[in-house]
């Protein structure tokens, strides 16, 4: 047998981690669904749903994956039995739907950054008639979106085939305070603008009456945010995971990746509602999913120098992408080269080539976009979590705890509290949601 690989670094894990989790979800799909979901009230929904569930959630992959070292599809069959395997398939149907529009959505921020190139964002607005939503509009669509689609799927397919994970580690290395960095002088610029208060009372004061209304649109919209944006319920973290050699302390990992994914997402907000009530956006739901790009480009054609900001901002985003849109691809992948013995580099090129086809009609009409989304994080992923659970608090709950307590000693009640909590309130939760979610859909 072939030694499996590990982490060349101590911190390579974690990097990976933090790598799949930032992403479009943070920066393009978090502020569009909070402005859907009505702004605070959403935000409220979201936060406690990351805590509550999205944290025991990732401590259950964890274990999946370092107890097991394999594969999704081969982790819950070791552990579940064999009739696990469908379970598994709907992990790598999720990545493929997942990726299919995630391709298309970083090939926008490409499209952006290159824009920077050309001058000054203003400048560049004077062709769509002044107009941010416009320019959208027209860019993220027809051929602009179909070869920018092209292309992010061509270097994704090339570093999974290479297998080249260094590279990875590197680009997070940068990336991750490259963004903290640009989001936190945005946010302190929109500060000073002048209808900023209106965007942050939007956006941090939740009128309760939202909730009670319309907690069962926010409540699968929150959950499906939650876990898109923690990588979650589809097995990269199980992946991930499943390459630790060591005995990590798991409960600080998964604390120090969801801190930094969810101080990403909220840094986000903090730039783009002040800026959207600035710029007489007064319904911030209406950009859909052009939300990030309507309101940076506005920022960008304001400020001096914008569109040497605007550059770092979506270059930085595209590669934000690359790294979660690599985790997506490699999950499918290793399960076709685990489970069928392909070649690595013929199934990268194959399971991403499909992929890739899945994701044209997005460039062609928006519309697929909403369906392939609406169908994988509202649907697949809070699915793919449910089982999880059920896996966890149900079938294996003392391996589970035996290996969450490698790299932190005995745990004592905790370990009973995370496995009680996941068994019964997580567990309803998770289903309340997903009915509510396919009765959405
Ligand atoms: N977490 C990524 C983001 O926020 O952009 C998206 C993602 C990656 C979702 C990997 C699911 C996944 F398995
Ligand atoms: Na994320």
């Amino acid at each position: 047998m072939v030694q499996r690989e590990t982490w060349a670094t101590r911190t390579g894990f974690i990097l990976a981690a933090v790598g799949s989790a930032v992403g479009l979800g943070n920066i393009w799909r978090f502020p569009f669904v909070t402005g859907e979901g009505g702004g605070a009230a959403f935000l409220l929904v979201y936060l406690l749903f990351v805590a509550l569930i999205g944290f025991p959630a990732i401590l259950a992959e964890f274990v999946v994956g370092r107890k097991t070292e394999r594969n999704p599809v081969g982790a819950l069959m070791e552990l579940g039995g064999s009739s696990w395997k469908y379970v598994g398939g709907v992990f790598v149907v999720t990545g493929f739907v997942i990726l299919s529009f995630y391709s298309v959505v970083a090939g926008w921020f490409i499209r952006y950054f290159l824009e920077g190139f050309r001058g000054s964002y203003a400048n560049l607005l004077t062709g769509y008639e002044g107009d941010a939503a416009i320019m959208f509009g027209e860019l993220s669509t027809g051929l602009d979106a179909f070869f920018f689609h092209t292309l992010f799927m061509v270097i994704t397919i090339g570093v999974v085939a290479l297998g080249i994970r260094q590279g990875i580690e590197l680009a997070v290395k940068v990336m991750v305070p490259a963004i903290l960095i640009l989001l936190i002088g945005m946010a302190v610029w929109a500060f000073t603008l002048p209808d900023a208060s209106a965007g942050y009372s939007y956006y941090l004061s939740p009128e309760f009456s939202i909730i009670a209304d319309n907690w069962a649109t926010l409540l699968p919209a929150a959950a499906g945010q939650a876990f898109f944006t923690l990588s979650l319920g589809m097995g990269v973290m199980i992946t991930y995971a499943s390459y630790l050699g060591e005995d990590r302390n798991l409960t600080k990992d998964g604390v120090t990746i969801i801190g930094f994914d969810t101080g990403i997402a909220f840094l986000t907000g903090l730039v783009v509602f002040p800026v959207f009530f600035s710029a007489g956006i007064t319904e911030p739901g209406d950009g859909g999913a052009g939300a990030i790009f309507i309101s940076m480009t506005e920022a960008f054609a304001t400020i001096g120098g914008g569109h040497i900001l605007g550059l770092l901002f979506f270059g930085t985003v595209a590669i934000a992408a690359l790294s979660s849109a690599i985790s997506l691809l490699e999950v499918v992948t290793a399960y076709v080269i685990d489970e069928k013995g392909v070649e690595r580099w013929k199934a990268a090129l194959g399971m991403g080539g499909i992929i890739y086809l899945l994701g044209v009609p997005v460039t062609y009409d928006l519309i697929f976009l909403d369906l392939l989304d609406g169908f994988a994080d509202g649907i697949l992923l809070v699915f793919g979590a449910l089982m999880l659970v059920i896996l966890v608090g149900w079938i294996t709950p003392e391996v589970a705890v035996k290996e969450l307590e490698k790299g932190i000693g005995d745990l004592g009640g905790r370990g009973q509290a995370w496995i009680w909590a996941i068994r019964v309130p997580i567990l309803l939760v998770l289903v309340i949601t997903l009915y509510l979610g396919v009765d959405g859909y």
